[in-house]
């Protein structure tokens, strides 16, 4: 390998193991769009400064979109002997626009520029994220329309707490993405500005427009501080956090996907399309997507503990050790970007069996909570209300019947004040209709919600 062309400091070649270790192109080549959508902003403000002359600026914007070009079509000859992707596309431009060539990296350092470069790749990448969380959204939202007049039954502790509107515990997850959209896009505000004039670490001596770019690559301010521009990558940090948690979002409701479509539950059936088979017994059919997004979590938030390491106790300024943060931020955003994508699929192909639901519905006392208050409304207090239906449960229990089984003279021995109006709040279907409280995951409120959301993705 030859040493670099401009480089007069160092003795004699690199040893071929620096080489191999150093590189960060084999990670960093993705860069490559933004990298030159930087370069041909800061040779226009160079031309603009009369720092380069516009002549230069056109060769430069030629050969930079001459190699976006060759690159686009797989014709460009990548050497690691470049070490990362703004040299080596440094390098081919000074063998296409020669002495201009040379020219671009006045008053620029690769501390600032791969800076730029990875809010430049993160923000475009946030906005498809953000796409793609909308469009399970809506998967979920679709889902929560056909379903909401359907009865199900929420858990506390994996046991049977309360019926809901089937609509409701879809809706619990639109709620949870839109939390998880709203994070990225706090996420890229906070990015937005541009590093570009912060050279290696303290600025430059040389007369920079940096508001010429900033407008040119479309941010919305230019940072502050030099130092702070070129060393801190708090925003990968954050973006990955932003990822993991919409991970774990994902991992609970693919967890939860997994155990409806087992036999036990048998609530829900996935379309055949998202499973697999067993190589050795004919009758499996497996639900791997869900796991593979369930155990993606674990490859995420790895992501975040190397990220967050990387940077602590990093001394001020840039570090080489920064260079490892694009390891971490594309295996997270192309992690979290693919498991969206599956779980849009699966979400769409979901169908529950809301016969079998209903039919099984009425075991495990999910009515006993309403009836508790229905006590309250007949003027006990609740600590009272909840033991009175407590006994009543274990009578229930013990004579293998349900509460709407208990005749009248059962419940005045109960309590004189229950009376027959008492039935009403009993059974789940009458329960998932009678929620008061503006956010239940009853039907009525279901509904609204649905109508609500339906508003929401329509403005996206
Ligand atoms: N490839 C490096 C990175 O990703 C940028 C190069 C800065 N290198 C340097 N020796 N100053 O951070």
């Amino acid at each position: 390998m030859a040493k670099k062309s401009w480089e007069k400091r160092l003795g004699g070649k690199p040893d071929e193991r620096m080489v191999d270790f150093v590189e960060s192109l084999s990670v960093d080549e993705r860069l490559y769009k933004y990298d030159i959508a930087g370069s041909i902003a800061h040779a226009q403000m160079l031309a603009e400064q009369k720092l380069i002359t516009k002549a230069e600026f056109a060769a430069i914007k030629k050969g930079l979109i001459e190699i976006a070009g060759e690159i686009e079509a797989g014709k460009f000859k990548f050497d690691k002997s470049c070490e990362d992707i703004h040299m080596a596309i440094e390098a081919a431009l000074v063998k296409k626009a020669g002495e201009a060539g040379k020219k671009l990296h006045t008053g620029r350092s690769r501390n600032d520029q791969v800076a730029l470069d990875i809010r430049l790749w993160l923000r475009d990448e946030i906005e498809m994220m953000c796409g793609m969380i909308t469009n399970l959204q809506k998967a979920l939202l679709e889902q929560a329309g056909k379903y909401v007049n359907n009865v199900m039954c929420a858990y506390t502790h994996v046991q049977r707490a309360q019926p809901i509107s089937i609509a409701g515990y879809l809706l619990s997850f639109v709620e949870q993405f839109e939390r998880d959209r709203i994070r990225l896009i706090n996420c890229s505000n906070i990015m937005n500005v541009s590093p570009l004039g912060s050279g290696a670490v303290a600025g430059s001596t040389l007369g920079l427009d940096r508001a010429s770019t900033c407008k040119e690559l479309g941010f919305e301010g230019i940072s502050r501080n030099s130092l702070d521009a070129v060393s801190d990558r708090d925003f990968a940090a954050e973006f990955i956090f932003d990822c993991s948690l919409i991970m774990a979002h994902l991992s609970r409701l693919a967890e939860d996907l997994i155990m409806y479509s087992s036999t036990e539950f048998s609530f829900i059936k996935i379309d055949d399309c998202f499973c697999t088979s067993s190589s050795m017994m004919p009758q499996k059919k497996n639900p791997d997507a869900l796991e593979l997004i369930r155990g993606k979590c674990g490859t995420v938030y790895g992501a975040l503990v190397a990220m967050l390491t990387i940077l602590k106790a990093q001394p001020s300024g840039y570090n080489r050790d920064l260079q490892e943060d694009k390891t971490h931020i594309f295996s997270a955003a192309d992690t979290a970007s693919a498991s969206l994508l599956m779980a849009e699929g699966i979400i769409g192909g979901v169908s529950f069996n809301t016969e079998k639901i209903a039919a099984e519905l009425d075991d495990g006392f999910v009515d006993a909570t309403a009836l508790a208050e229905y006590l309250v409304l007949k003027g006990i207090a609740f600590r009272e209300a909840h033991g009175i239906v407590g006994q009543l449960v274990a009578k229930c229990e013990k004579a293998d019947k349900k509460l709407s089984e208990l005749d009248m003279a059962e419940y005045k021995a109960a309590c004189a004040k229950i009376d027959k109006d008492v039935y009403k709040s009993l059974g789940a279907a009458n329960v998932a209709k009678s929620y008061m409280t503006e956010g239940s995951a009853g039907i009525s409120e279901s509904r609204k919600k649905i109508t609500f959301w339906k508003k929401q993705l329509e403005k996206r």
